[in-house]
């Protein structure tokens, strides 16, 4: 028998922090689910153990061979341990073994020197904890060393408050875009708005906390994962935890609320998206995997879930199986060109009777009872603002989602995308007899915009967001399930964005220095009032509303002389001149002509403007998400509970419960 006499010294916490040898792991035993795990009872998840022997970095140990002889015991509450084959009843696993290298610090990347460790590991496949309570984990390994995990499994409600969950999601979308987009779209007189938005008229206002299992900026796979599934985990991670293996699909899974909502009441799931459909926010309610840019295993898993994946034998025996899936992203469906297995995936899902539409109008004529895939355009879908506004630009991009090379010009919005997911799902659910449904709606693009700091097209996104929000409460209450259905609107992250005055495009325009541009900006009294919805030349005289020629809760005039002044937390170096970008998305920072990875200003990006000095890395093109909590609005039967502030993760655990998912009533807890 091996023996590690210097164990209890050696093993000395690293402060890693930049980088980390393994992110939920900071001692030589990892336990995945980590410490302070929760689960709705029942909920599939799961487990692996690592024990770790770095080589060499300060963590040197046991020469580099990690102990192959660990044990884990389950226990629950006060009772005794028990070895976890013998808890879950699983034979056990085999042994697995691996190595892979970290940088210490940003010294050690610039010396390329990277640190070896090496690994032994044993993963116990989709168990779940049915009895309410505390647990413990416990990894015992190098003879004496321990590393435990505590779990909790919840204890809900015994009675279903609701029928049908719609979850809205404004990517990247804060409070201050909010109050900047009431500002461009709601008339105000004397400083009182004289309308306000569908979200300033929520029944119930919280706010949530997004940081990641082990940073405190999160990204969207990460946070949608925390949103959908009650779990923390790592950047770019769909619903597992972070392993330290190279394998991106055999990283420990938990359920999503789709699957569970799926496997627990067999109702109509949906997913509607502006992104590619294969981008982290929608792919968070079905796939897993530690990688979101693995885009075609994302799409596999919505036809076939994730025991099948082609390189993947692994039990997972729960599946989403969305009934509605629209959005954009044809690049993972058209034959060829990024589809799972090189296959015409439309063909895939045809023969698992979806119908296939391609466009505004076929959305519209799609009957309500089949199942419906809807892909409208290749990539990310065109922007409020050019569809509405600027039509023109949606031409000459030859992304039709049957990639046969014309302008995907008839694209729907959000709001007909929702609406017709709703009466998709309302009749499959009657038609099915199923309890209710379960759909996920996604302003993708109020994050993409944010991004490349195209303040104005985010802004446009997040007015059809709010627009479609109350389409939706109206049409509900149209087709009599506003008393059935709970509308949660929230966000998976932030970006530094807020408005600190006004902005004069004319005189900016004309000025020739970078400082005296800057005499653009009106701050404090010289911000002056919006010049957005009100045409100053003819004032009301009542209290009427201006509507635009898109409807109440849109500007009138996107390009008004007096515009607003806006900037990032974070940013590129980018040149600014307030403006909205006319023929499409901003690309405010370019490569240097030397440096593929050293971002400069565009020089065709707001000539007019001036300079602003980046924040960020040289090599970041963009701005980046922030720390900021985000807004939580709710609507309907049960909406009180998202009062207050709480963890990203308690939206799971709140809507798990609304829908009475991992109740006792089910009959499968029998102890
Ligand atoms: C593994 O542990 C068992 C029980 O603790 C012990 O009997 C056995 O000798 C150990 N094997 C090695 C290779 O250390
Ligand atoms: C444990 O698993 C075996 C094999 O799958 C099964 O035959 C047995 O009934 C299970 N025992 C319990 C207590 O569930
Ligand atoms: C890492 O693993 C590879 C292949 O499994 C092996 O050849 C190599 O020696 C290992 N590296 C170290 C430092 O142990
Ligand atoms: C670890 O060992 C490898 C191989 O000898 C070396 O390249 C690397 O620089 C070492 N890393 C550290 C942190 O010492
Ligand atoms: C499966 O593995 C093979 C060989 O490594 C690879 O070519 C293929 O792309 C993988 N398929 C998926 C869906 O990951
Ligand atoms: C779908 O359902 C809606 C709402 O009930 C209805 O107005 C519409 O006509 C239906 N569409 C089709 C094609 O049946
Ligand atoms: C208010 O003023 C607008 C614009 O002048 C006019 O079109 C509208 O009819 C007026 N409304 C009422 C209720 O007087
Ligand atoms: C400021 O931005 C310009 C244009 O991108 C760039 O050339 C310059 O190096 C930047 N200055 C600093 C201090 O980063
Ligand atoms: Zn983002």
């Amino acid at each position: 028998m091996r023996s590690y006499l210097l164990v209890l010294s050696l093993v000395a916490l690293s402060s890693a922090q930049t980088f980390k040898r393994l992110g939920t792991c900071p001692t030589l035993g990892c336990v995945f689910p980590p410490d302070q795990t929760d689960f709705q009872p029942g909920q599939l998840f799961d487990i692996r153990v690592e024990v770790h022997a770095p080589v060499n970095g300060s963590e040197a140990f046991a020469n580099g061979v990690p102990d192959e002889n660990f044990s884990l015991q389950i226990q629950h509450g006060t009772e005794d341990p028990v070895d976890v084959t013998q808890f879950f009843n699983q034979s056990d696993p085999p042994l697995e073994k691996w190595n892979f290298t970290y940088y210490e610090d940003l010294f050690a990347r610039d010396n390329k020197a990277p640190t070896t460790v090496n690994v032994a590991s044993k993963a116990y496949r989709a168990l779940s904890l049915k009895k309410p309570g505390p647990y413990k984990a416990i990894l015992t390994y190098y003879d004496t060393v321990q590393t435990v995990a505590n779990w909790v499994v919840r204890d809900p409600p015994k009675k279903k408050k609701v029928k049908n969950v719609i979850l809205f999601i404004g990517d990247g979308m804060t409070q201050a875009m909010i109050t900047a987009a009431r500002l461009l779209a709601h008339k105000s007189i004397n400083g009182k708005y004289q309308s306000l938005m569908q979200l300033d008229q929520m029944e119930a206002l919280g706010h949530q906390m997004t940081h990641s299992i082990d940073s405190f900026i999160t990204d969207s796979a990460n946070s949608a994962t925390a949103l959908y599934t009650g779990k923390k985990s790592t950047v770019n991670a769909l619903n597992v935890f972070v392993d330290s293996s190279s394998d991106s699909t055999d990283d420990p899974k938990f359920e999503t609320i789709a699957e569970l909502f799926r496997r627990e009441t067999g109702g109509p799931v949906g997913i509607v998206s502006t992104a590619f459909i294969a981008d982290a926010t929608p792919a968070a309610l079905c796939a897993h995997n530690r990688n979101r840019n693995d885009y075609p295993n994302v799409v596999y898993e919505y036809l076939h879930g994730a025991s099948t994946l082609p390189n993947d034998t692994l039990p997972w025996p729960t599946h989403c199986a969305p009934d509605v899936i629209f959005g954009g992203g044809a690049e993972q469906f058209i034959k060829g060109s990024g589809s799972p297995e090189g296959l015409d995936f439309y063909e895939e899902f045809r023969k698992d009777d979806y119908s296939v539409v391609f466009d505004k109008d076929q959305l519209a004529n799609a009957g309500n009872d089949s199942k419906v895939l809807g892909i409208f355009s290749i990539s990310n879908m065109a922007k409020w603002l050019d569809r509405n506004v600027f039509p023109n630009n949606l031409k000459s991009l030859k992304n039709h989602p049957s990639g046969d090379g014309t302008d995907a010009t008839n694209q729907p919005g959000l709001k007909q995308m929702t609406l017709k997911a709703i009466d998709i799902l309302a009749a499959r659910t009657k038609k099915t007899q199923k309890p209710g449904f379960f759909l996920m709606s996604e302003a993708a693009s109020i994050d993409k915009m944010m991004h490349v700091l195209d303040y104005q097209r985010a802004l446009g996104e997040l007015l059809e967001l709010d627009d479609t929000v109350k389409a939706t409460l109206e049409h509900l209450e149209k087709i009599g399930e506003r008393d059935n259905t709970l509308v949660i609107v929230t966000a998976d992250h932030g970006h530094g964005f807020d408005v600190f005055g006004g902005s004069d495009a004319k005189y900016l325009a004309a000025q020739k220095t970078d400082r005296k541009k800057r005499d653009a900006v009106g701050v404090y009294v010289n911000s002056g009032l919006s010049g957005y919805t009100v045409d100053p030349d003819s004032l009301p005289t009542n209290n009427t509303v201006l509507v635009g020629p898109h409807g109440p809760g849109f500007p009138v005039n996107w390009e008004p002389r007096y515009g607003i002044a806006a900037g990032m937390g974070a940013n590129p170096d980018h040149r600014e001149a307030y403006s909205l970008n006319e023929p499409g998305p901003r690309l405010p920072a370019t490569a240097s002509d030397s440096d593929p990875d050293d971002f400069v200003v565009n020089p065709k990006d707001q000539p007019d403007g001036f300079v602003v000095n980046g924040t960020l890395p040289v090599d970041e093109d963009q701005g980046v998400h922030s720390l900021t909590d985000v807004s939580v609005f709710a609507w309907g039967p049960g909406h009180e509970v998202f009062r207050g502030a709480y963890s990203n993760v308690e939206i799971f655990f709140k809507i798990a419960d609304s829908l009475g998912l991992g109740m006792e009533e089910d009959g499968e807890d029998c102890d």
